[in-house]
């Protein structure tokens, strides 16, 4: 059995200030009660984290009682901790988070009481299943891109980059289905740890059919896919994707003028009867800098700019990288913040200064500004793959090699001492802040996965502006991304785990 350390009552009447810690003093989260376990603690280290817990505004018992929450515990045998935990007889031990170190020493790094996640639990390893019970394996992969971690290293290119041909070959196509299939497969394999050597290792894996596993068995034996490569050659597929990857030029647009029996961008641009919008001549304009990928010195050295200027507004004003470089990405087709301010409703008129900066300091090549159609009473929208309301603007930007730590991403043979990038700012209003960065950090599929998870599985419609709880019927708040996790009872998955 525990038993606090015991304070000499003589001491504590002679001395209070010292021995009578004012425990309930700067008490920060009411619903959270700490006991840390001395076994194998020791009972210096106990105190001392103690203090440091009650300094930060957790409430920490001195002794295991019913009002208990959190047991943290550093002990190494879970089965002996469990047994102790039992002795104790507590009446909501079910109900109590039984912790290793880990969990508090996050905490601490936080300042508040993180999320409780499966790793930080001490398994029950006494726990006896019902009889005919077997029990649940352990890393099965969830049908959900918000349930798994994917970092940018994919052991499964092979697989996956011929996914993504297949995939966007459906597009072209617009038959949304199969095109949705490939795409959570891809997903799916990127996830993995390990790479696929043998069919037979995808057995337990979720959103893996009959032609995904074709294909993979294609490339097992062949090292490639003949449907990926007859696709490859195909002039229609090659031809929307040579029209599609100019800026302002969408599957639609693609396809009319292919229609028209246009083959190559000379073909369009000596077409007469062809009207090129703004974004799609500076599209052409700009074609070989802005086709080439962004690299992550080009993207820091965009945010300084950007968080100079912006700024130089106002200095309380928030700008955050998002997106793929948010996911610890080393390239990019562009680079997307967001930014906002303290002040609700100031930031509207945020975008068209930095506009104006950016246009006085000359490297505004292009801009398209979208002001914001957002209104919270159109909340919640079940359209939930729709763009979201806020003002934003998409840009070209001149980036001066000088600016760049290690020089421009550049093409052989450039010898620009600058080239041109695609950069995407938007700027929500404050209090939506959490769900804007959420929202564009991505991946696509990770998104995706987040609102079907929150559809399906909670009946909560989750978008770039809200939360909703269709059960309760209100909104749910959030300041921070942990908080969206925390409501949709995700655990959390932190920006370069979302490579989906
Ligand atoms: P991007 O298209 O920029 O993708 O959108 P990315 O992940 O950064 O990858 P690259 O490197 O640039 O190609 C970033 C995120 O912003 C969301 C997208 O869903 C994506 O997750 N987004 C984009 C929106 O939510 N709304 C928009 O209007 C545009
Ligand atoms: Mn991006």
């Amino acid at each position: 059995m525990f038993h606090a350390p015991n304070v000499p009552r003589v001491r504590k009447r002679l001395r209070p200030a010292e021995a009578v810690v004012p425990r309930r003093e700067g008490v920060k989260f009411e619903d959270v009660r700490l006991y840390l376990v001395e076994r194998k603690m020791g009972r210096s280290r106990r105190n001392f984290l103690t203090q440091l817990a009650r300094s930060k505004g957790f409430i920490v018992e001195d002794v295991l009682s019913d009002e208990v929450t959190h047991v943290v515990s550093e002990e190494s045998q879970a089965s002996s901790l469990w047994k102790w935990l039992k002795e104790c007889a507590l009446k909501n031990l079910p109900s109590v988070h039984v912790l290793d170190i880990s969990w508090f020493t996050e905490s601490m790094r936080e300042g508040r009481p993180v999320a409780v996640e499966t790793r930080h639990l001490v398994q029950d390893t006494l726990l006896t299943l019902p009889e005919g019970s077997t029990p649940t394996p352990v890393a099965t992969v969830s049908q959900y891109a918000c349930q798994r971690r994917t970092t940018t290293e994919n052991n499964n290119k092979i697989f996956t980059d011929a996914f993504e041909v297949l995939a966007e070959n459906y597009e072209f196509n617009e038959i949304e289905g199969p095109c949705q299939a490939f795409r959570r497969a891809a997903s799916v394999l990127k996830s993995l740890p390990w790479a696929v050597r043998c069919l037979g290792a995808t057995q337990d894996l979720p959103c893996l059919g009959e032609h995904t596993k074709a294909v993979m068995e294609e490339i097992l034996q062949h090292g490639r896919s003949f449907e990926v490569e007859r696709i490859l050659s195909d002039e229609r597929y090659q031809t929307l994707k040579l029209f599609t990857s100019v800026f302002g030029v969408g599957p639609k647009t693609a396809e009319k003028w292919y229609r028209r029996g246009l083959r190559s961008f000379s073909d369009i641009l000596a077409d007469r009867s062809i009207h090129l919008n703004r974004m799609q001549q500076s599209g052409f304009l700009h074609y070989e800098d802005i086709s080439r990928a962004v690299s992550k010195a080009e993207a820091r050295s965009l945010r300084n700019i950007i968080d100079e200027v912006v700024h130089a507004i106002t200095p309380a004003a928030i700008l955050a990288l998002t997106g793929g470089f948010r996911r610890g990405k080393e390239f990019g087709h562009d680079v997307d913040f967001i930014v906002t301010t303290p002040e609700l409703g100031r930031e509207e008129t945020l975008l068209p200064d930095i506009i104006d900066e950016l246009k006085k300091q000359g490297i505004l090549l292009y801009c398209e500004y979208q002001a914001s159609t957002f209104d919270i009473a159109k909340l919640p929208s079940c359209r939930f793959e729709a763009m979201d309301h806020y003002a934003k603007c998409f840009l070209i930007l001149r980036l001066e090699g000088s600016q760049v730590e290690g020089g421009l991403h550049r093409a052989e043979g450039d010898s620009r001492g600058w080239r041109a990038v695609r950069v995407d700012l938007v700027s929500p209003p404050v209090d939506r802040y959490a769900f804007a960065l959420l929202g564009w950090t991505g991946s696509r599929q990770f998104e995706r996965d987040l609102r079907r998870f929150a559809q399906v599985k909670r009946r909560m419609l989750l978008d770039n502006h809200a939360l909703y709880d269709k059960t309760k019927k209100e909104f749910l708040a959030a300041t921070t991304e942990k908080d969206i996790f925390a409501h949709l009872g995700l655990e959390y998955i932190e920006p370069w785990q979302r490579n989906a």
